[in-house]
């Protein structure tokens, strides 16, 4: 085993992220496999390119042959599996795409890093991690007043995306049952900051309240979600990377509960302080639009065993980030011009126009 780490979906938002975090604090060399899907980026990652403990393979997880190939070749001795479809919305639309990558793609994955496990002297069978990066959705809904989400909460994915990773969740709990790959699952609520896509909340909200376009909320805006900084999440799976339990789930989330529309208003406020505008120019823009099927209502993540096994904790203010995240966006016009080309605007139409009631 090589002091090698192998992450898939490197190129998306948390991803590059998680690249560019690791490579400024740890000393392993990292293998960055992405198949540069729309929400997979190049620019994500200029600042590491040229790093040579940093080596990108484009490709696909679902392609046995070349997972086999990249574990006989770097030989790495930790595993982290970021890549996916993580768009609700676009899963409404089309879930196939959901399967194939969520749920196959993971699929091939375990049994490529099975194969590779199971060749490995003992002394670095039990080294080895395969770190499985799920989200707080498929616990489902909480209303109002229900316990937050802790490690035992039964299943309940409402999205095809959250039913999506729930399965590859799944696969991940039977590899580590049944064949004894020494795997861990995180499940986190929702991130923000630089580098996401401009199809979720925060940024879509950042790209039109700049471009002076209506800003759709959802239903009556009072879905809640538990909000956290993607630097926090990264922290987090470094963590559990160098100290997590094998067979563990591990909840990450920041405490941090908001509503869609006190989400909007912090945005709103840190545009009108870095892009000032006339009173009440930014807050007319919002208008209620067709909910999302299924919405779920609220996520909340109880994250204490995270924080009290592998000392974690969230560093990140909300507000604070939030204005940083904006100054991101406002610094990296060529990235955003860049990514809301082409393709996106036919996502936009395509998501939209039925929202407007157009
Ligand atoms: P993203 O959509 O920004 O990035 C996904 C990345 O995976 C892209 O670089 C894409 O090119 C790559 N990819 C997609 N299909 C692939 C395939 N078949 N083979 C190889 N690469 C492929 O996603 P994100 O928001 O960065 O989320 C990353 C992971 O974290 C996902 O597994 C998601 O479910 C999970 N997660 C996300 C959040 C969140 O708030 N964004 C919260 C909790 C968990
Ligand atoms: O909880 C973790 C999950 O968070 C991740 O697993 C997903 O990959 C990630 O996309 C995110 O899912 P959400 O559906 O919560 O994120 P999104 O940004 O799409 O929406 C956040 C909330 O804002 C949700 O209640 C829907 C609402 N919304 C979203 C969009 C895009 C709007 O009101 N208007 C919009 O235009």
């Amino acid at each position: 085993m090589h002091d090698v780490l192998l992450v898939t979906g490197g190129a998306g938002f948390i991803g590059s992220n998680f690249v560019i975090d690791w490579l400024s604090c740890e000393s392993a060399k990292l293998v960055n496999l992405d198949r540069l899907t729309y929400a997979g980026n190049l620019q994500n990652l200029s600042s590491v390119l040229d790093d040579e403990r940093h080596e990108l393979v484009v490709g696909n997880i679902n392609d046995s042959q070349l997972l086999s190939g990249i574990f006989q070749r770097h030989q790495p001795r930790a595993l982290i599996h970021f890549a996916a479809e993580s768009h609700v919305d676009r899963s409404i639309y089309g879930p196939e795409e959901f399967v194939e990558t969520n749920v196959v793609g993971t699929f091939r994955l375990l049994s490529a890093a099975l194969e590779y496990w199971r060749a490995l002297p003992l002394s670095d069978r039990g080294r080895f991690r395969f770190v499985h990066v799920s989200t707080d959705e498929v616990y489902g809904s909480l209303a109002e007043n229900d316990e937050l989400f802790t490690e035992e909460t039964a299943y309940a994915p409402n999205s095809p995306y959250a039913a999506s990773k729930a399965s590859s969740d799944h696969f991940v709990r039977a590899f580590h049952h049944t064949y004894g790959l020494p795997a861990i699952i995180t499940n986190c609520s929702n991130n923000y900051g630089p580098r996401q896509f401009p199809e979720k909340l925060i940024p879509l909200m950042i790209v039109n309240a700049l471009a002076a376009k209506p800003l759709p909320i959802y239903g009556d805006g009072e879905n809640v979600r538990d909000w956290l900084h993607v630097a926090d999440h990264c922290a987090a799976l470094r963590r559990i990377l160098a100290d997590g339990r094998p067979g563990e789930t591990y909840n990450i989330g920041g405490g941090n509960e908001k509503t869609n529309l006190e989400v909007v208003r912090v945005v709103l406020h840190c545009l009108q302080e870095l892009v000032p505008r006339s009173p009440g120019h930014y807050e007319q823009l919002v208008k209620f639009v067709a909910d999302r099927p299924g919405h779920d209502r609220r996520y909340a993540i109880d994250s204490s065993k995270l924080r009290s096994e592998l000392r974690w904790c969230p560093e990140y203010n909300f507000e604070a980030g939030i204005l940083a995240t904006v100054r991101w966006y406002l610094e990296n016009t060529e990235w955003l011009n860049n990514v809301t080309s082409g393709a996106y605007k036919d996502w936009v139409a395509k998501n939209y126009s039925v929202r407007f009631g157009q």
